[in-house]
């Protein structure tokens, strides 16, 4: 009987269940596995593995590995390896609750890196050795080459640095995303390193599979089953308020001359704002867009629909479950118009510099001089992860953050004296918007800055208290180029951690 999804005769030897695969996983042993936002991880190995796990801490026997992803997976990978306190050291990106709870409690190793400089690092071999690649794919081909799946991430290094290779043949993936894989081979470390050659953010450069040495094989198992991500929440006013603000500003930015009619390759982040704004685009006066991305959320697929983005670029798809199932019902209607790369292409600085992204990413805070905290809460409890938004802010045409002025309620203001943890340093920072309005930091000053994001972007009812710091800053500062008061510039985190509100 021919097998559609394992055409590899010379292969079919090592399929087995996904038990025995996760027996060849060692404790101690750094282990990389696919999975991006939420898709393309691998489904059943790091389950058997937890329930592994869960036996030999029963029987008295410590057992825990370093799990190396492209970005954050879903609920069967970390959140089941978490649960059974099976992760010593972790990277990068992770939005798991179980497992970012055992960070923050301390039980849990988390190495939050730049997206774009994981596969280098591990080339470079900072990471240690990668014992082991669990990877799922979408088939195998009569060759042995793989077929990806619905994310790249680090992959292509997982596969060419572990020692062993464990991987699940995922049949609920659509065989439509065959072809619609960009995979470069071109990197190299330095002095080796050579121009990327993409210039627009369609070209093709790479091969649509994934190169991957037989011998290294030791175990393929088969599933079935859906990617799983959480449902983005409908856009609510201050999304839409948000989206609008820089809506406008996008015209106003055509109209200067400084933006052409088609915009600029989009980036779009993570979480409900950046789906929102993309929403957004879809009444608005832009066509012919285009998205280098690093990830394809529903707003982009809405956008892709609507006929306004004429193609996206990205490394994973990150759907809520509607979309998904929307998305894999009908994938060849979207040959040609979406793209998965690697994400130290998707990701890569040089690319993105050249082609000239805008960058539209949301964040926990920014200080009054556009400092950005992306990650951390109250400067010590990690929400996710910096992602990509360093390696986008850094070197987008436009780096644009977006959040709600306020959270939890109205207890925390998402503008403060000063931010409580730095991802992107005002220099990064372009453009600040909350449904409040915008700043637009271009060629400004850190105190002209003060200025207008005090005005624009602050909550009315924590402007004043801004506005009187800052005053008092500019007199009693030890400097004038960012005035500051020093014992009172964290104070009202510290106010929200001793009464959980920083309301004055
Ligand atoms: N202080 C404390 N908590 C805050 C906060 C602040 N200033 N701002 C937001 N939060 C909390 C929210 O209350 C919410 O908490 P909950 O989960 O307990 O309800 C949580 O952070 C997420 O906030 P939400 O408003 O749902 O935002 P989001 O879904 O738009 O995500 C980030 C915002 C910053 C967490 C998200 O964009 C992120 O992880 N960014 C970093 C990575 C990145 O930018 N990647 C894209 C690059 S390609």
């Amino acid at each position: 009987m021919t097998d559609s999804r394992i055409q590899a005769d010379h292969l079919r030897a090592k399929i087995m269940d996904a038990e025995a695969a996760a027996a060849f996983i060692e404790s101690g042993s750094s282990v990389g596995m696919s999975g991006f936002t939420g898709s393309g991880y691998p489904k059943a190995v790091p389950l058997a593995l937890a329930a592994r796990i869960e036996r030999e801490h029963a029987a008295g026997n410590p057992f825990r590995v370093k799990v190396w992803t492209g970005a954050s997976t879903g609920p069967e990978l970390d959140g089941a390896l978490a649960k059974a306190d099976g992760i010593e050291f972790r990277l990068p990106y992770n939005s798991d609750p179980i497992a970012r709870e055992k960070i923050n409690r301390g039980e849990m190793e988390y190495f939050d890196m730049h997206l774009s400089q994981v596969a280098p690092m591990a080339w470079q071999g900072f990471l240690g050795p990668l014992d082991t690649a669990v990877i799922e794919v979408t088939g195998i081909r009569p060759d042995g080459s793989l077929i990806p799946s619905s994310s790249i991430g680090n992959n292509k290094t997982w596969l060419d640095r572990a020692e062993k290779i464990i991987l699940e043949v995922n049949e609920w993936q659509n065989p439509a995303l065959e072809g619609m894989h960009d995979i470069y081979y071109g990197t190299a470390l330095p002095p080796n390193r050579v121009p990327i050659p993409l210039v627009r953010p369609d070209d093709l450069i790479g091969d649509p599979y994934f190169r991957c040495d037989p011998d290294k094989i030791v175990a393929i198992v088969r599933t079935d089953t859906p990617d799983r991500n959480a449902p983005f929440t409908p856009p609510d006013e201050t999304a839409r308020n948000i989206a609008g603000h820089l809506l406008e500003f996008l015209v106003h930015e055509v109209k200067m001359g400084r933006l052409p009619a088609r915009l600029l390759p989009l980036q779009s982040g993570v979480g409900n704002i950046a789906n929102a704004v993309l929403t957004g685009l879809i009444d608005g006066p832009f066509d012919e867009l285009t998205a280098y991305t690093e990830v394809i959320q529903d707003g982009m697929l809405d956008l892709l629909d609507s006929g306004k983005l004429r193609f996206a670029s990205g490394t994973a798809f990150s759907l809520s479950p509607d979309a998904a199932a929307s998305l894999n019902g009908r994938m060849d209607s979207m040959r040609g118009r979406l793209l998965l790369r690697p994400q130290e292409i998707s990701n890569h600085p040089e690319l993105i510099r050249r082609l000239g992204c805008i960058a539209m990413n949301g964040m926990i805070e920014a200080d009054i001089y556009g400092n950005v905290n992306s990650t951390h809460i109250m400067g010590s409890r990690i929400q996710n992860g910096i992602g990509g938004s360093g390696d986008f802010a850094r070197n987008a045409f436009l780096s644009i953050f977006m959040t709600p002025s306020t959270a939890k309620g109205g207890k925390i203001s998402a503008i403060v004296p000063m931010a409580s943890h730095v991802d992107h340093i005002n220099q990064d920072v372009a453009v600040i918007v909350t449904e409040r309005g915008l700043a637009d930091l271009r060629g400004l000053s850190p105190k002209q800055r003060a200025d207008v994001i005090i005005a624009n972007c602050a909550h009315p009812s924590y402007r004043p208290h801004l506005a009187d710091y800052y005053r008092r800053a500019r007199e009693h500062s030890f400097g004038q180029q960012t005035p500051h008061l020093l014992a009172e510039s964290l104070s009202w985190h510290q106010r929200y951690v001793e009464t959980g509100s920083m309301i004055p």
